[in-house]
């Protein structure tokens, strides 16, 4: 596990700053409210060509770094387009094998590598607490950059974590909010990262219900569950979904993480039980919606896909937007963008 705490909420302004986006439990309700709130004014200022030029000028002379050691699509394309949004230059390492640490540099060696040439470095990587590693080691050097976490293992998966709470919060927005609902959680919860992330934030809201859905071997791990205990978030868990669906206002559901099974554990799950299909939609609230941090597996039927409560799609395109607003506050000009002078609405 990650061991990162409050230091990476930096207290240099009035205004608490992003730095490093390592670890979800350091966020609180006040920056993911203004996070939500920022990555839907972006989204409306990115509408006209002048608002897309206005983004576009606000960070030219940064740069990142992307080092994706592990696979992605939609995080690394999501984070690409990011940046270029805001006008900030990309590098990638995608193949370690392209990497001088083929030739023995050390992790180390080559994220101080990274920060000598870029403002950010976001990284995925298969090893759970790289991120974390990473951030100490800039903590450091003379000339830190900020590291944000894009995926560490099955650990942690903190820049997913935030857009899933922007969808939430944009699909409950006449219904009240985030506050109060029943949220359930279903599939490989042992192994996904983005549930773990996901249910660290639940404690920044009031009386979240949360029902976890998994077959046993792939439960919800006891770090999270001490942590929401902790917190006195209300969960339950079971393997029956048909049980609890008619009670969901959320169905976030997770593929079998096989890319860590040792000996075909994924294999053993009937994993029918814990998918959505046309029986399911049939039984769930009309205003209930259904999420998936994809890619899928067979756990959603495409069928599906149609059906109003399908939030998978708008919940990607939601990432890009989460992303700008992630970084337009670890560079500083979140304050500005809500102050600029275009259209509340677009
Ligand atoms: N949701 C998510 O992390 O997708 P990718 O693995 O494609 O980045």
């Amino acid at each position: 596990m990650t061991d990162v705490g409050a230091e990476h909420l930096s207290a240099a302004s009035e205004q608490p700053r992003l730095f490093h986006v390592i670890d979800p439990r350091v966020f609180d309700r006040r920056l993911l409210d203004d996070l939500c709130e920022l990555a839907t004014r972006v989204r409306r200022i990115a509408k006209s060509r002048e608002g897309a030029l206005y983004l576009q000028n606000l960070l030219p002379t940064r740069r990142a770094m992307l080092y994706f050691t592990q696979p992605s699509t939609r995080t690394f394309l999501s984070f690409n387009n990011a940046c270029h949004i805001l006008g900030i230059r990309t590098s990638e390492i995608r193949d370690p094998s392209t990497s001088s640490e083929v030739k023995g540099e050390s992790f180390e060696d080559s994220i101080r590598t990274f920060s000598s040439y870029v403002d950010v470095i976001i990284m995925r990587t298969r090893e759970p607490g790289r991120a974390a590693v990473a951030a100490r080691l800039m903590d450091s050097i003379p000339r830190p950059v900020p590291v944000i976490n894009a995926g560490s293992g099955s650990d942690q998966h903190p820049t997913q974590a935030l857009l899933d709470i922007y969808t939430l919060d944009r699909s409950f927005a006449e219904r009240g909010g985030i506050d109060g609902k029943v949220i359930g959680m279903m599939g490989d919860l042992k192994r996904g990262r983005t549930v773990r992330s996901l249910s660290y934030l639940m404690k920044c809201y009031r009386d979240v219900r949360l029902v976890f859905i998994a077959p046993a071997p792939f439960a919800m791990q006891p770090d999270v569950k001490a942590h929401l205990a902790e917190h006195g978030i209300e969960f339950i868990e079971t393997e029956r979904l048909d049980d609890v669906l008619p009670e969901l206002d959320a169905l976030y559901v997770t593929r079998m993480q096989s890319e860590w099974d040792i000996a075909g554990e994924s294999r053993s799950v009937d994993i029918r039980r814990f998918s959505v299909g046309p029986a399911q939609l049939a039984r769930l609230k009309p205003d209930a919606i259904i999420m998936h941090p994809l890619p899928r597996g067979p756990e959603i039927d495409p069928a599906v896909d149609a059906d109003h409560r399908a939030m998978y799609w708008r919940q990607e395109r939601n990432g890009m937007w989460m992303r700008v607003a992630v970084l337009l506050t670890i560079f500083g000009l979140d304050q500005e963008v809500r102050a600029a002078d275009f259209p509340a609405d677009g």
